[in-house]
This record gives C-alpha cells, structure tokens and sequence, in this order.
C-alpha cells in the first residue's frame, strides 16, 4: 500500500503522514526533509547554489537515512550525523526551493525515495509523489489550506510566539509556493486522480479517519491476488513484525509468500473458486470473467432468457451500437431511466457483443440476502445513492480499467413521467476522470409503456436506443478538476436528452 500525499508547505502533510504511518503501520518518507538534507549540505560545504552541476553532485554523494527513535519521532541523518533540527532553519527554508528545482537533483531524490519505498507498505508526502515519485500510488491526497493557517501552524511547530516572525513565516511561505508551483521540474501540481482536501478547519483526527476510509476502500477494491502482487500483509502479520523489528525505518514489508498449493498454480490469477462460499463483496470486486463457473453459467442463462423474452415482447433494437461494441476498453454508459428494462436490455445487447456491463445499482435493491445473492452474481455494483461512496466509485474504476463497461442510470430513479422532478447524481463523471475512460451517451424510449412498473403490466409493443458519440475529458477546456467533471455531467446528460428527442421525432408516440 503506498499512500502519497502532496501540498504546499505547511499544508499539515507532516503531522498527517506520521499520523497515518502510526495508525496504519505504514513506513513514513518525508521527501521534504531529502531536499532540505541535500540543502543543508550545500550550504555547510559553501557550495555555490547557482552552480546546478556542484548541487547535483552533492546530491548524488551523501547519504541520507531516516531514523525511528524510542518515543516514535522520526530522525533525519545526513552521512549518520542527527540533522533533523538543523535542516529546519531560516536559512534552509530560504535555499531549498532553489535546490529542488534542479532538475538532476529531482533524479537523483526521486531514484533514492523509489528505493527507499521498495520494500513495501510506505506514506510518502512531498510535492510530486502523487505525479512523479508514485503515479500509482493506491491513494494520492492533496492537501491544502489558506496560507495563514498554514504560516499559524509553522509558527506553533517552531514555538514562534512574536507576529513579526508569524508574518515573515508567511511570506516566505508564500514565496516557496510560488516557487514549487511554477518551476518546469515536477512543479507542486495535484494528480488528477487525487483526493483533494482542505485542512483549514479540519482536526488531525479527521484527517486521519478520512484518509484511513480511502485506504481501506483502496484495499477492499484490490483482489487478492493482487494484494500479494504489491506486498500487502495480513493486520496479525504486520503487528508482529512491528513489536520485533529494530525500530529503524524504512521497515521491511515482507510480501506474502505465493501459494505453492498445486490446485492454486493452475488457477488463473484472480479466478473465484467454485466450491467455496463467497461473500457479494468479492463478486463487486471481481472481472465477471474471473467469477466461478457455476456464477457464470447462471449470468449466461439469466442473459440468454431475458434476451429472448425481451427481444420477443419488445423487439428492441440499439441505434448506433458498434459505437458500444466496437469500444476499445471500458467506457461508462450513461443512460436516462424509463424501466426496469432499460438496465436489461442494454447488458444483454451488451453481452450478445462481447461486452461485459457491470450496471451501477442502487444499494436497496440488495437489501435483502436473495437480491443480494443475485444481483452480485449478474455483475451490478451497489452504490449508496445521496453519499460519496468511494468504494462504489473505486470499484468502478477498476472494473474499466479491467476494460469492463460501467452502467449508470444518472437520474437515479425511474422516471414515470416528463412531468416528475429529476436529480442528476454526477458519480460517473467522477468515476470517468479517475479511470481516465470515456463517457458513452445512450437514451432509450418506449421502455416506458413496455413495463410501467408498480402494478402495470408487461406490454409487448416496441423499445429503440440510440448511442451517442464517446465523449472524453480531451473535449473539454476547463482546468479545474471538479469543474471539468461537472462539465462532464452537463454534456453527457444534455446529449442523452437530445438522443431521446431524436428517438421521439423518429418515433412518435413513444415516450
Ligand atoms: O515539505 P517541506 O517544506 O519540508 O519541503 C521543503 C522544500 O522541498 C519545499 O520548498 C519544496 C521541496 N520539495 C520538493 O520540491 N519536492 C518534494 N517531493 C518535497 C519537497
């Protein structure tokens, strides 16, 4: 597990990542303290800073170590001489950004905290760990805060009590921003995919439960196998191994030893046993093609027997629909809400193309053990619909980046009529831009009459679906993250609608 967290200075990285190192018996790498190390020497040695080929050279020669002492600090060591206070001067916090901005000297801190991280289960904060240092990091947080709560906080670290000395913290705060954020080399910029979070007002208690529930969803949303892959240990494991190990960091993570079960050899990776019990949450998890035999065998069945019902009765047909099948990974088909037949006859058209549609489903329909039992087997993932469900979202994400199509209802609810008031819940926006997959318009429309609902009966009559053009994050201009993903919504919402309209026109009568 390696949970990289980025922000400006006095962001509350530090007290955060230690936090968490401490809580989730993660080994902590403060970068910021390399940079700083690499400073110091320079300055002891009275090696000229503009001198970018001496810098680099003192950057490639010392040795920095970090040290876990008895009451659970972490100490710096420059070529085994204590520095940890010495690297957090006036004079230091002056020079610094002029040495990490030395492109050879990022090299040489990056190719040394990637080594330092190897073994195992690592938080590391800085400013490009989530960019640079770790691009796949499990979980990537970028923290921020208003500068003078972060100049208040430095002051409280440093035991500053004067307000001259407060204010001079903030400007060099602010300079150091300004210098981190606009150097060329891995500038102080938040990962895409990062959780953004502002400390200003927060507590580090809950910071730290916060981003605790991201590691946790970010564990639950990794297979097994694959947590073998990345070195993951088991809880038990990980605490005996803390209460034996020297207390020096970095600690070494043993990865699990692969199973040398002749049965398990022959399994493909991540293939679900057949004979064994499995909870839902392992089916939410998992590629439908990776789903035991007999689970497979049921989806096939329950697709093959709602595919010739539901082409019998309603005659569907999907306009457009190489656009869906012919994807070359997953895509997130979106899709305005009619019937219960809509999610139906787009998994099975799904299906008849190869496709396998892992269709968003709100939580109550599992609510009792029989849906749920059945629903996990057709391949939906629930989602808590009104919350951030970032396991639902993770989930997601990996099921397209597995090339599994995601399918989202946005309007949340069927929609019974054009009178009734419509919410547009914009997870998928979300979920596209963190599994960098394109978005996939679809409306469908006499889905409506076919199967009302409620008390209403099946009516045989005729459905039509048409596919809109993928639209991707490329297409639009704004910068901002949040913006970008509501900008998203809009558009693809807008152009199911106007999918709908043309089915209409095409249609008439059809609602
Ligand atoms: O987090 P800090 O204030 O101790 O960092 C000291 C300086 O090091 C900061 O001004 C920017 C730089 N730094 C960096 O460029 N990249 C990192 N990953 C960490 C710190």
């Amino acid at each position: 597990m390696r949970v990289a967290i980025d922000g400006p200075a006095g962001s509350g990285k530090s007290t955060l990542a230690h936090a968490l190192a401490e809580r989730l018996n993660l080994t902590m790498l403060d970068t910021g303290a390399m940079y700083r190390s690499v400073t110091l020497a320079c300055l002891e040695g009275s090696v000229d800073l503009e001198d970018d080929e001496a810098v680099t050279e003192v950057a490639r020669r010392v040795r920095i170590e970090f040290q876990t002492v008895e009451d659970g600090t972490q100490h710096v060591l420059l070529d085994g001489r204590d520095v940890s206070e010495a690297i957090r001067t006036a004079e230091v916090d002056a020079d610094v950004s002029r040495v990490s901005a030395i492109p050879a000297v990022r090299v040489a801190m990056v190719e040394e905290q990637r080594r330092l991280a190897a073994t195992g289960d690592v938080v590391a904060e800085g400013r490009d760990i989530g960019t640079v240092v770790f691009p796949d990091a499990e979980v990537k947080v970028f923290l921020t805060a208003d500068p003078a709560a972060r100049a208040h906080r430095r002051a409280l670290q440093r035991n500053v009590e004067n307000p001259e000395e407060e204010l001079a913290i903030l400007e060099d705060l602010k300079r150091r921003d300004e210098a981190d954020s606009t150097r060329e080399t891995a500038p102080l910029v938040a990962a895409e995919d990062a959780y953004r979070m502002d400390t200003s007002g927060m507590t580090i208690e809950e910071e730290v439960q916060r981003i605790t529930e991201l590691v946790e969803a970010a564990k639950a949303s990794v297979p097994d196998a694959k947590q073998d892959e990345i070195g993951f240990e088991d809880e038990g494991k990980q605490k005996a191994d803390a209460t034996e190990s020297p207390k020096t960091a970095p600690k070494k993570a043993t990865p699990k030893k692969a199973s040398k079960d002749a049965s398990d050899e022959d399994k493909p990776a991540g293939r679900m046993r057949v004979f064994a019990h499995h909870e839902p949450d392992e089916f939410y998890d998992t590629a439908e093609r990776d789903f035991p035999i007999t689970s497979r065998a049921l989806l096939g069945v329950t697709i093959g027997v709602c595919g010739i019902l539901s082409k019998t009765l309603w005659h569907w047909k999907l306009e457009g629909g190489e656009k869906l099948w012919k994807a070359e990974g997953g895509q997130v088909v979106v899709m305005n809400h009619e019937s219960m037949l809509d999610p139906v006859i787009i998994v099975v058209s799904g299906w008849m193309h190869g496709r396998r549609m892992r269709p968003i489903s709100k939580s109550e329909l599992s609510k009792n053990k029989i849906a749920e039992w059945f629903f996990a087997r057709v391949g939906a993932i629930p989602v808590e619909r009104g919350t951030a469900d970032i396991k639902a979202i993770r989930r997601a994400q990996r099921a397209l980046q597995r090339g599994e199509d995601i399918v989202i209802f946005p309007e949340g609810t069927r929609i019974h009529s054009d009178e009734q008031e419509v919410t547009i819940h914009g997870g998928f926006a979300l979920i596209a831009q963190l599994a960098k997959a394109p978005v996939l318009p679809i409306a469908i429309v006499g889905a409506r009459d076919g199967a009302p609902g409620g008390n209403g009966p099946l009516r045989p009559g005729r459905v039509w679906m048409k596919v809109g053009e993928p639209l991707t994050f490329d297409q639009i201009s704004e910068k901002n993250r949040k913006k970008r993903a509501k900008e998203m919504e809009r558009l693809a919402m807008e152009r199911v609608y106007a999918l709908r309209d043309e089915l209409r026109a095409a249609h008439p009568g059809k609602m």
